[in-house]
Order: structure tokens, then C-alpha cells, then sequence
């Protein structure tokens, strides 16, 4: 069976690695393939990952780069296109819900190539978030949707989707996190950045939602200049997010806050070593909301809706919106001890890429 997996944004290898590190264990069975879309091709967004994550090189680099929706989208679609032509793979897998997510299943599925979507049935019902409509669209076309919670296999099922092509395995990101943490924990970076564990808040921004529009990322800005003055902030800034503050012309107000720092993207072993060791982290992430869930650490998620309520009724997520007061007393509460309990949900437990790789190899003689 040749499976094309695709990697095409940060977020996509952390989440493809533990499942192509598995179906190398059956050589006989499968035959994978590695198709890395280039959606993000900075160093510190793609390299770094391969090498901590022990990717191999991708079997074909399609370097679409950056551009708006349909163009990046179209450039995807056009090269995977080929890809597919010229290998005739019997499945295409595919994970999360990026702009080369919907791409390439739209593409395999034109060509009667079976989909296969981790992470589905994941909904934010926000239809101004792009990611939702990378949602609605990949899970409409796959032919097997892995889930990660059972609120997903719930959404699926409310849109329409028959049973038989759900599958709850778990958390695949959750994996990667237990494979990796014990090395994490050697990371040098709090040393690096002269942080003490517990000592200060992580933060990650990129939706745009929060970092496009001046009334949003201002009234974020200020709730993080209350925060730092409890407690010093460290934001590895995402490159979207570094080119709006530029051209917002917001530069001035970041730089009055002494306690907020910026760095450059750090890798996954950096990160979850951050991410551990932090008093609570403020993000607008969709793994980072996992993350924190499973290594007990407070999260406040800056957003009007998760598609990932499993982390707020089951783990250390809060979800408290844009509204700068809000932000601001949920932070000072934690400060102040006052601590949400989570515990992890359930099948995130390192095991989900086994669970996807047996129930791909029982498909096996049906494809
Ligand atoms: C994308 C995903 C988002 C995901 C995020 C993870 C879509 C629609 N969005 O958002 O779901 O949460 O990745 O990080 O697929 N840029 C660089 N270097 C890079 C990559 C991007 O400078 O290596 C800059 C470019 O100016 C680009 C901008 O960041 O225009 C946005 O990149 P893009 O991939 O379009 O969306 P993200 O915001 O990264
Ligand atoms: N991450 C990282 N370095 C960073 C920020 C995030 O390694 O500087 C990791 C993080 O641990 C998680 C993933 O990137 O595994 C989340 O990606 P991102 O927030 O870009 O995307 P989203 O999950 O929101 O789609």
C-alpha cells in the first residue's frame, strides 16, 4: 500500500512524524512517501522540525511558499496534482486543517485517490476562521476520518458522515510530546533566554483574527503590558505576526513594555521545554491548547471559540476572548493561585499513531 503523507505548516509535523515512524515498521505492508508542501519554509518553521523530529528528507519538495488563500491553495493543487499522477499512490493522508490539507485532498479525491484525515471532525462553527472551512472541506471528501476526541466523531456524525468511515484513535500530537519530552527536558533555552522555571508566561499569537486587525492585537498588546508588570513575558514570535506588527506600526508600543521579550521561532524541543516549565501560556494556538492540556500547565487561549473544547471541560484551558479587562484578570488569577485543574483526555496517550497505522493496515485489502 503507498501512502503519500503531507507536511506542509509547522503545525503538521509533529503530527505526520509519529505516524510515518510507524508505518516504517511494516515495510511489507507499506510503502510511505513524504510530500512536504513548503506552506512554511523558513528555517525556523520547517528545518529545525525534521531534524528534531527525525523526519527523513521529503520524497518531493513542492516550495509553494507564502500567498493569499487561493493562490497558495491553487499552487499546492497544481503541483500535488503531478505528484499523484506520476506516483499513483493507493492513499493520501493528510493532518490538521492548513491550506495544503484541503489541497491535497481535493486533489486525490478528483483523481479517485482515497483520503485519509488525522485530526478530524475538529469544529470551531467560526466560519470566518479559515482553518474551519479546511475542516469542513477535507472531512466532506475523506474517505477515513482519525479522530482525535469524541466530540469530533459527534460532529461528524451530526454532518452526515456514516460511522463506519470514523475512527477515534486519540492525539497524534500527543505522540511526538511523549516520545519527546524526556529530550526536551534537556533543552538549554531557559538558560539561553535567562528564564527560571515558573518564573514567566509563554506566549504564541498568529490568527488572524487577533494579529491582522489594529483593534484586536492593540487591545491584546495592552492586556499583555498589565501582565508583564506581574510577570515577565516570552513571545516567539510567528512570522505573520512580526510582519503585522511592522505594518501596523505597532513596533513603539511593544517596545515600552521592559518585560515582554520577543525571539525568533524556537524548535519543538525549545518549545515544549518553554511550555513545561512556564507559570501559564497565553496563545491563539490549536496545539498549543493540546500541549499545555497534557503537561498540566495553565493555558488561557486568546480566541472567541476553540475547536478543541475537550481542553477547556477536560484540561487546563480557559478560553477568555479578546477583551482586555478579561485577559488580564485571568492571568492575575493564576498568579494569584488560583489554578484550573485538568486532567488528559482520553487516548492521548502516545499510542494514537499505532491505533492509525492497525486500522490502516485492516483497510489494507479494501482499497
Ligand atoms: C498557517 C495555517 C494555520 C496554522 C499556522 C501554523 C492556513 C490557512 N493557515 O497560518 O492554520 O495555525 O500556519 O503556524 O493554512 N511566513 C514566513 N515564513 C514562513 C511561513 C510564513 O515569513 O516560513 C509569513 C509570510 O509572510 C506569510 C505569512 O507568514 O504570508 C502567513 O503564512 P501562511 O502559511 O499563509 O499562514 P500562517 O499564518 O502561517
Ligand atoms: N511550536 C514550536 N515552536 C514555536 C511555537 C510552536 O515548536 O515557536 C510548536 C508547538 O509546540 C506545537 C506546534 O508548534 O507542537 C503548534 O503549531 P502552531 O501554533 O504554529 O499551529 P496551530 O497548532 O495553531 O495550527
Amino acid at each position: 500500500m503507498k501512502i503519500i503523507l503531507v507536511v506542509g505548516a509547522r503545525p503538521n509535523f509533529m503530527k505526520i512524524a509519529p505516524i510515518l515512524e510507524e508505518l516504517k515498521k511494516y515495510p511489507d505492508q507499506f510503502d510511505p512517501y513524504l510530500v512536504h508542501t513548503g506552506q512554511h519554509y523558513d528555517e525556523k518553521m520547517s528545518k529545525i522540525f525534521f531534524e528534531e523530529l527525525g523526519l527523513p528528507e521529503p520524497d518531493r519538495y513542492l516550495g509553494v511558499g507564502s500567498g493569499s488563500h487561493a493562490a497558495q491553495t491553487a499552487k499546492v493543487m497544481i503541483a500535488f496534482e503531478e505528484v499523484l499522477t506520476a506516483e499513483q499512490p493507493d492513499l493520501v493522508l493528510v493532518v490538521g486543517d492548513v491550506n495544503s490539507t484541503v489541497a491535497c485532498s481535493l486533489d486525490a479525491v478528483k483523481l479517485h485517490i482515497p483520503v485519509a484525515h488525522v485530526e478530524a471532525g475538529l469544529r470551531s462553527r467560526d466560519r470566518t476562521m479559515p482553518e474551519e472551512i479546511n475542516r469542513l472541506v477535507t472531512d466532506a471528501i475523506s474517505d477515513l476520518l482519525f479522530t482525535t476526541c469524541r466530540d469530533a466523531d459527534e460532529n461528524l456524525i451530526q454532518e452526515g458522515v456514516s460511522q463506519e468511515k470514523i475512527c477515534f484513535v486519540g492525539n497524534v500530537m500527543i505522540d511526538s510530546l511523549r516520545k519527546f519530552e524526556g529530550m526536551a527536558e534537556i533543552s538549554p533555552i531557559l538558560d539561553t533566554l535567562g528564564l527560571e522555571p515558573g518564573g514567566y508566561g509563554l506566549v504564541t499569537l498568529h490568527r488572524p483574527s487577533n494579529v491582522d486587525q489594529r483593534t484586536s492585537f492593540e487591545g491584546i498588546i495592552r492586556a499583555f503590558g498589565e501582565i508583564q508588570t506581574r510577570l515577565p513575558l516570552i513571545f516567539p514570535i510567528h512570522p505573520r505576526t512580526e510582519k503585522m506588527i511592522a505594518e501596523l506600526g505597532l513596533q513603539s508600543q511593544v517596545a515600552a513594555m521592559d518585560n515582554l521579550r520577543f525571539v525568533a521561532p524556537v524548535g519543538y524541543l525549545d518549545f515544549l521545554k518553554l511550555q513545561k516549565s512556564a507559570r501559564l501560556v497565553l496563545t491563539d494556538s490549536g496545539g498549543i491548547q493540546e500541549e499545555t492540556t497534557v503537561l498540566g500547565v495553565p493555558c488561557l487561549t486568546l480566541r472567541e471559540n476553540t475547536e478543541r473544547p475537550i481542553t477547556v471541560e477536560v484540561g487546563t484551558n480557559q478560553l477568555v476572548g479578546l477583551d482586555q479587562e478579561r485577559i488580564v484578570r485571568a492571568a492575575m488569577d493564576i498568579l494569584d493561585g488560583n489554578e484550573k485543574p485538568g486532567r488528559i483526555p482520553e487516548g492521548w496517550d502516545g499510542k494514537a499513531a499505532e491505533r492509525i497505522v492497525e486500522t490502516l493496515g485492516k483497510n489494507f485489502s479494501e482499497w
